[in-house]
């Protein structure tokens, strides 16, 4: 595994791999099982793995979450070290920025609701910090051979850069894995480690919810009898297809700690 700490390092390197097929992975670190499985998706399916870690700091909205963000970068490693990936790429927030976020991309549609309503500018970061990182990770122009891991656990997210992907005809194929739980279905995050452990204990009600509430107004009820404050928790179907499907959306708070997840409506 070759670990790059620049962009013109990567940029180096990449000159090798055209004509190879490559698997790309963008995440903030503090990695767990849900990363692991989009790694070793796109070391499955994909000859040559790319993942970077960059804690992208236009994404947050407070502050506060910024810094409290956990880096792990040993650990990290360790866990891209065993999934057998490639490449992994460290950019920094100087190397990423060199126009200081004067441009960004914008979506006025789907990136105004559920998390981009309760987080004001949020999808702006993540929009732009992934189309610089799909620029710099792309090797060649053809979308069957660029393939973008990312997790359905962020559906709001995953829909967006879906979007982005089509809109300015990327050269890249997104894919959309499951998201991965605990055995008692709570949904995989970063964030879950930040619950203390009565908070942990009443966190997999929240899935529990969405899945058997015969409605979005009675899951909200259960849970917040349950001591979950709600942000949002609504029945949609994201995105400018017709054929997008409904899902039932939620993001709330365990205390200061703010979940979200998402489950397929039949
Ligand atoms: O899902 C994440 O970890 C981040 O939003 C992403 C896609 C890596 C962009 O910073």
């Amino acid at each position: 595994m070759i670990v790059h700490r620049s962009i013109a390092a990567w940029s180096a390197a990449k000159r090798s791999l055209v004509g190879t097929s490559l698997g790309f992975v963008p995440t903030m670190g503090h990695l767990h099982a849900g990363h692991a499985a989009l790694l070793a998706r796109a070391r499955q399916e994909c000859g040559t793995t790319l993942l970077s870690i960059f804690v992208n700091p236009t994404q947050f909205d407070d502050p506060t979450d910024l810094e409290r963000y956990p880096r792990t970068l040993e650990a990290d490693l360790a866990i891209a070290r065993s999934a057998g990936i490639d490449h992994v790429l460290l950019p920094t927030t100087a190397e990423l920025y060199p126009d200081a976020y004067t441009y960004k991309v914008q979506e006025s549609a789907v990136s105004t609701v559920l998390c981009g309503a309760s987080r004001p500018g949020h999808f702006d970061g993540v929009l732009t910090v992934v189309m610089k990182l799909l620029q710099i990770a792309q090797i060649g122009v053809d979308p069957a051979q660029q393939r973008l891991y990312m997790g359905e656990k962020d559906h709001q997210q995953l829909t967006l850069v879906r979007g982005m992907v089509e809109a300015f005809f990327l050269p890249w194929t997104v894919i959309g894995c499951p998201t991965v739980r605990e055995t008692d279905g709570l949904a995989m995050s970063s964030r879950n480690s930040r619950l203390t452990a009565e908070q942990r204990r009443l966190a997999p009600q929240l899935v529990r919810a969405l899945r058997e509430s015969p409605d979005a107004a009675t899951a909200r009820t259960t849970l917040e009898a349950a001591g979950f404050r709600i942000d949002y928790l609504e029945d949609r179907a994201l995105g400018t297809s017709h054929a997008a499907a409904s899902r039932r959306y939620i993001a709330a708070f365990l205390g200061e700690t703010r979940l979200i997840d998402n489950v397929a409506l039949d």
